[in-house]
């Protein structure tokens, strides 16, 4: 699909009031996505899991308004008014309004909550956008009856996109792919697919631990360290690297070998990392706890050769990722070796999900 697609022909019908509520989940890259150019063009392809527990639940009150030459719409979090939210949700709709031009017909009243604690460091913008992007879709669908199954998804990932690019990557499916790749069919830089290949078994309920190391304000929004990609010494060969980290996934997501799994997992995050280190100007998101925890990890698993290993976001917190037959030896783990680490001994379990759902009622 083009950009084209997404533009909607003429609308069938305009109702006068309606409600939609979708719950979109997080997700965690495994080939990170660290670089753009306008708008919202990924720099390099990445792939992520969808995650299960970790969400964001949102409803959208839609009610036809006289004027239709503003946007307008009150956003509630977590039952409050949350007006330092509304800037960027205001951005957004401006940014998709020639794709869902009946966003001016409306008054909306947006209501979204996080199923994880409050401002716990883990990004919730993905999951965010990708709910209320299902919700625009949803009422697209009313005023637009013939609209399929692939074009919702589709449609949905690519306005997901323009919020916030990884949200693209929390609409459908449990292996995610997005950005263009001569090796991967129907890939696309506009929106996220569902993973085209073999996947072994194990992947389907891997585990993904999140270990909370630090819950304030980071230090450098991703915005900015996207941004700190251009002119970067490194970035055309971290840009080659995902590329041919992708070809090398192949294989190993299809054959389930775990050591190579981990090998370039943990590759990715500290290259993700290292980026930031090395660009102008440099900044460091781990924290002490968090190198503490990659060196427990290490140890752990050479010790008892349970095949678990990390990734980092653009963060300090730490996911742990392992099949679910190690899930008690790791949560032992992480009870006896890992919590002192954790802000107030916090962590969130969460597994391989399937995608956004709709919420009926
Ligand atoms: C490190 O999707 O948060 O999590 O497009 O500016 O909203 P924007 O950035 P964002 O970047 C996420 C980067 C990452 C890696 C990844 O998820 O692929």
């Amino acid at each position: 699909m083009t950009e084209k697609d997404f533009l909607p022909g003429a609308y069938q019908k305009f109702p006068e009031n309606g409600k939609v509520t979708w719950k979109a989940p997080s997700n965690i890259a495994l080939v990170k996505y660290w670089g753009k150019r306008p708008v919202q063009i990924p720099a390099n392809p990445s792939l992520s899991f969808t995650l299960d527990t970790c969400a964001t639940t949102t409803s959208v009150y839609f009610e036809k308004k006289d004027a239709n030459d503003t946007l307008s719409f009150d956003l509630f979090f977590e039952g409050k008014p949350k007006n330092d939210f509304k800037p960027k949700i205001r951005t957004f709709l401006e940014r998709i309004e020639m794709y869902v031009p009946f966003l001016k017909k409306y008054h909306f009243t947006i209501e979204t909550s996080n199923s994880f604690p409050h401002s716990s460091g883990i990004a919730s913008s993905a999951s965010g956008m990708a709910a209320l992007s299902l919700c625009l879709m949803d009422i697209e669908k009313q005023l637009n009856l013939t609209m399929d199954e692939a074009l919702f998804y589709a449609k949905a990932s690519y306005l997901a996109r323009l919020g916030s690019g990884s949200a693209c990557r929390s609409i459908k499916s449990n292996l995610v792919q997005w950005g263009e790749h001569g090796n991967i069919p129907n890939s696309s830089d506009l929106y996220g697919i569902e993973y085209p290949f073999d996947v072994d078994p194990v992947f389907k309920s891997y585990c993904d631990t999140i270990l909370l190391v630090h819950k304030g304000q980071k230090q450098v929004s991703s915005t900015v360290g996207h941004q700190l990609m251009h002119g970067h010494p490194y970035a055309e060969n971290r840009f080659q690297q995902a590329f041919s980290n992708l070809d090398k996934l192949k294989p190993i997501l299809a054959s389930g070998d775990l050591e190579e799994f981990i090998k370039l997992v943990e590759s990715e995050a500290l290259t993700l990392h290292a980026m930031m280190m090395t660009s102008m100007p440099y900044f460091i998101l781990m924290k002490p706890d968090t190198l503490e925890i990659i060196n427990k990890i290490w140890k752990f698993r050479e010790e008892t050769k349970t095949p678990v290993c990390f990734t980092l976001d653009a963060g300090a917190n730490v996911h742990m990722l392992y099949p679910s037959s190690a899930k008690e030896k790791v949560l032992g783990f992480i009870q006896d070796k890992l919590i002192e680490h954790c802000e107030n001994g916090q962590y969130i379990h969460d597994r391989v999900g399937v995608g956004a759902i709709k919420i009926n009622g």
